[in-house]
């Protein structure tokens, strides 16, 4: 069967099977399975912001038959510049300032807000960072998840599957019993809507509308 011709019965069918077929048994526990699964082909990047110094032990032992430990937890300062890099990687841009805004903001562990990092043995191999929002547009509290990146050399391997249980397991916590999030048309809205969809999420009740304020 090839992806997308996979039949589920509901999101709670999916996501159980998508996390036993997980090489991480749970998140911030260590691996224990074997790594059945092959990882997509990472494209060359010349950026400079490419030439990141972290270290890739993790990724090549998954390769090889490994077992990296995944975990997931929240951010601490030490993570940022790593979450710079990933970010740039991905968005072409590098935007420091905002991440350490974002930091200040959701990395202090306040009720409602998460700013959630995988780790790999010690290496970054992805973020999700979200809050509880209340009576937006009339909408009880619901949690957002507003920023999710997985590293390249990492994905298909559940670590977004992990990152997204992560938040709503802290967002069941508090109370909520919505998730919600947005997709950009640009970027990689393919993907990203492909990982939602296969997460459970489905359309919401919202419509958005933007108009060019450029004189
Ligand atoms: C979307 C993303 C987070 C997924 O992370 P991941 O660790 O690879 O996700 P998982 O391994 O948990 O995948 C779960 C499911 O998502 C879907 N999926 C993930 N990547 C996919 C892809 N490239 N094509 C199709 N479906 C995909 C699949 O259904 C997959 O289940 P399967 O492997 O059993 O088929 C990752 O691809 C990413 O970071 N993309 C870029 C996001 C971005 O642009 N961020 C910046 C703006 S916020």
């Amino acid at each position: 069967m090839t992806r997308g011709q996979t039949a589920y019965t509901s999101p709670a069918q999916f996501r159980a099977r998508r996390l036993a077929a997980s090489p991480f048994s749970r998140p911030t526990v260590g691996a224990t399975g074997p790594l059945s699964r092959t990882a997509p082909a990472c494209p060359p990047l010349f950026a400079p912001w490419r030439q990141r110094r972290v270290d890739t032990s993790a990724y090549k032992r998954m390769g090889s038959g490994g077992t990296p430990t995944l975990t997931i937890r929240p951010a601490t300062a030490g993570d940022i510049e790593p979450v710079v890099s990933l970010d740039a990687q991905i968005t072409a841009v590098s935007k420091p300032e905002y991440w350490r805004d974002l930091f200040g903001r959701y990395g202090t562990q306040e009720a409602g807000r998460h700013f959630l990092v995988a780790m790999l043995d010690n290496t970054l191999a992805g973020f999700i960072i979200g809050e509880v929002r209340a009576w937006e547009f009339g909408s009880p509290p619901c949690g957002w998840v507003f920023a999710l990146t997985v590293d390249p050399e990492g994905r298909l391997r559940g670590v977004g599957t992990n990152l997204f249980e992560a938040i709503c397991g802290r967002f069941r916590d508090e109370g909520v019993t919505k998730i919600r999030t947005m997709v950009s048309k640009n970027g990689d809205a393919k993907t990203l809507m492909s990982f939602f969809r296969s997460q459970g999420m489905m359309a919401g009740p919202f419509i958005e509308l933007e108009k060019d304020l450029a004189p």
